[in-house]
Order: structure tokens, then sequence, then C-alpha cells
């Protein structure tokens, strides 16, 4: 394991429940799959004591690791304790010299409505696939995008997104003052490089955390069809999934030709399928004005951006801009044209 943690994660994983001991004598006499549920994903964990919360009582899965373990990362002075790398009102910043001093909203959020931004996207403003990158936004984009989720202009098309309603009510718990500091603070950022676009037809079996692809391992283990989907995961499980590393990124899956394929919508609008998205984004397509960068960044969040457009669950008022992009865009265009886009460097 290439990061030095205090307790190592693998070891947590194996190691760092008291019941994983009667769970290794029920080894002898249950399937394999039965154990690696149960031990390694985080699943349920075979509870032999008569006092313990009935957790299967509340419907919910055990966490794996314990949230006062202690974690650092290799050549950093600090540690956290899983808890503090999550805290919604002040996670761990793990590169405080890399970027410049946070806004109190930015950092620690507004107790109980208004979630520190940092947690989901991070200090450095990177973000994640289930969530967004926002460096590097126009300032005046960014403010508006707080004001349409305040508004009710943009929500999800997929009502069981979860986090999309948090960002809602995250918005709506903000004052105007609090809009304009996270806005220029993430403006000032710029968007650098974060996540590889490689073509393929298989994909590591993977499972969903918090709206995230993670590869399964040991017996799970295994590779299957892409199929017409992107597959967003990250470059270190450990680094992304745990320990919140704002400087591990994301490897892009998409399938053969797809980068080809949106090269060519985006460049030329297909014939008239679309419009040349340089029109708008810029020639590079790292902004223009208002209009926000699109290059190089996470293809999944772009995918759903353009579909929640052409459902009209995205209709701000700059939004209408991007009707006629995606009127007559199928599924498997979204895809091609994102994946290409997200293969483009941002311009520095
Ligand atoms: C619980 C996680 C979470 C937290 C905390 C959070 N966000 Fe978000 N944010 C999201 C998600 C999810 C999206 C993307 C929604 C989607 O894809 O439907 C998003 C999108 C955004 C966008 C739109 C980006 C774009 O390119 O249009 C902005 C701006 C934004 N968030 C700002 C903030 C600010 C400012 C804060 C802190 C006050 C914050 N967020 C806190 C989850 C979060
Ligand atoms: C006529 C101008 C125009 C053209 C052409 C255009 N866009 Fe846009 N685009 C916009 C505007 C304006 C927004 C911001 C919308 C909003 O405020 O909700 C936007 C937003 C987006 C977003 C969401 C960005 C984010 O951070 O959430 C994506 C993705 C996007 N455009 C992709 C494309 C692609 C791909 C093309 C070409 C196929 C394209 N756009 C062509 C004007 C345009």
């Amino acid at each position: 394991m290439s990061f030095g943690v205090k307790m190592e994660y693998s070891d947590i994983l194996r190691v760092g429940s008291a019941y994983l001991i009667s769970a290794f004598f029920l080894m002898l006499t249950l399937p394999p799959a039965g154990l690696t549920q149960g031990v390694n994903t985080g699943g349920w964990q075979l509870v032999t004591s008569t006092d313990e919360e009935p957790t299967w009582s509340y419907g919910v899965t055990p966490s794996a690791i314990d949230g006062s373990t202690v974690f650092n990362l290799p050549g950093v002075d600090l540690s956290f304790t899983l808890d503090e790398i999550r805290n919604p009102f002040g996670p761990a910043d793990w590169f405080p010299g890399e970027h410049p001093t946070m806004p109190e909203i930015v950092a620690n959020g507004r107790y109980p409505d208004v979630w520190s931004c940092a947690l989901c996207h991070y200090p450095n403003g990177k973000g994640r696939p289930e969530n967004a990158g926002i460096a590097g936004l126009p300032s005046g984009y960014f403010a508006q995008q707080l004001y349409d989720f305040r508004d009710g202009l943009r929500k999800s098309a997929q009502p069981r997104k979860f986090n999309t309603s948090t960002m809602v009510t995250i918005a709506q718990g903000m004052t105007d003052e609090q809009i304009q500091e996270a806005a220029n603070y993430y403006a000032s950022m710029p968007w650098t490089p974060w996540i590889t676009v490689v073509e393929t037809d298989e994909v590591p079996k993977s499972r969903f955390s918090l709206g995230m692809y993670i590869p399964l391992e040991d017996e799970e283990a295994g590779m299957e069809p892409l199929g017409m989907r992107i597959m967003e995961t990250p470059e270190n499980v450990e680094h992304a999934e745990v320990l919140r590393d704002p400087r591990s990124g994301f490897i892009a899956y998409v399938p053969i030709g797809a980068v080809e394929k949106g090269e060519e919508l985006v460049t030329t609008g297909g014939a008239g399928k679309t419009l040349q998205c340089s029109i708008c984004h810029g020639a590079d397509l790292s902004g223009l004005g208002l209009i926000p960068g699109i290059a190089g960044r996470s293809p999944s969040y772009s995918v759903r951006q353009l579909y929640d457009m052409r459902q009209g669950t995205r209709r701000g008022t700059s939004a209408a801009l991007m009707q006629p992009v995606v009127t007559n865009l199928t599924v498997e265009d979204m895809i091609n044209i994102a994946a290409y886009v997200a293969s483009l460097p941002p311009a520095e």
C-alpha cells in the first residue's frame, strides 16, 4: 500500500472489527461471497454479543471504518480522524498552503443547513464525479448557479440524486454576501488537469459509494462490459473515497471511438444536429466571459447537465442558450461529446 496511514486502510478493512475473529470462524462454514460482503465492503458483520446496537433493525449498513481512526498522507505533516475528514462543518484541509485562505462559508459552512463547500468540492474546487469541479468558473456564472438552485430553476432530472437536493438546501441557506465570497474564492483558482479519459470496452466490476464508482476487490473483482456509459473512478480508491485527498484525480472510462465522434459534433455541430461549442465556450472551450469552461472537466457531470437541460430541469435564464445545443442530442451523442470535451486540456 503506497500511502502512509497510521493504521493502514487495508488493515482496517481486514482487522478493524472485533467481530472479525468470529467471522473467521464463520468462514469455515459460509460461502466465500457471504464473507466478502460481511467483512470487506462495509456490509453486514456477524453480531455475536447480546447488547450491541441492533443496527439491522434500522436498515442501515454499518461503516467499515471507525470514525475515530486517524489518517495521514505521505509527505503531509497533518493527521485527521475519519470523522474530521468528513465533517460537514469543517472537513480536513490536507494542503492549506495550496489555496488562498478559504472564506468561512467555504471552510466551515453554517450550521445546520449550509454544509462546507470544501467537503464535497474540496478546498481546491476540484470536486468529484458525483458533484462538480467548481474551480475556475467565472464568478458571475458561479453565483447565478447558486441563485438558480435556490430559486428552483436547477434540479436533477433524477429525483433520487440526493446530493443535488443537498446543494439546493445549501444555496437556500446562503446570504448574497456568502454566495459572492464563495464565487470569488473558487473563481480565483484556475481549472487544471484532473481527469484522464481512457477508451475501453471492458471496465472493472464496481459498486457505487456515495455516487462514485469503486472497483470491487478480492473474490468480487473482475471485468465487465462498459456498454454505452461513462465510468468515472478514482485513480486511487483509498485517497479519494476515504481520505478525500484533493490531489488524487479520476479516470474516466469511455466507449471506444467516443472521443473522435464527440470531436466531430463539438467542432462542426454535426450538420445541424447541435451547435459548435466554441461559439460560446471559447476557442479552447475553457470559458468566455460569463460562460463556463467545459474542457477537462468531469464527463459524467457534463452528461448529467446536458441531459438535465434537455429534460428542462436545469432551466436558469442562461440555460436557454443551451436549448438549441441539446434538443436533438441523444444520450449516446452526449456521451461522445462529454468524452471528447473531458479529454481536452484546460487552458493555462
Ligand atoms: C453534499 C455535497 C455538496 C456540498 C457540501 C456543496 N455542494 Fe455544490 N454541488 C454539489 C452537487 C452534487 C452539485 C452538482 C449537481 C448535479 O450534478 O446535479 C453541485 C454543484 C455546484 C455548483 C454548480 C457548478 C457548475 O459548474 O455549474 C456550484 C457553483 C456549487 N455547487 C457551489 C457550492 C458552494 C458555494 C458550496 C458551499 C456553500 C457547495 N457547493 C457545497 C454538492 C455539494
Ligand atoms: C449559444 C451559446 C452556447 C453554445 C453554442 C454552447 N453552449 Fe454550453 N452553455 C452556454 C451557457 C450560457 C451555459 C450556462 C448555462 C446556465 O447558466 O445554466 C452553458 C453551460 C454548459 C454546460 C454546463 C457547464 C457547467 O459547469 O455546469 C455544459 C456541459 C455545456 N454548456 C456544454 C456545451 C457543449 C458540449 C456545447 C457544444 C456541443 C455547448 N455547450 C454549446 C452556452 C452555450
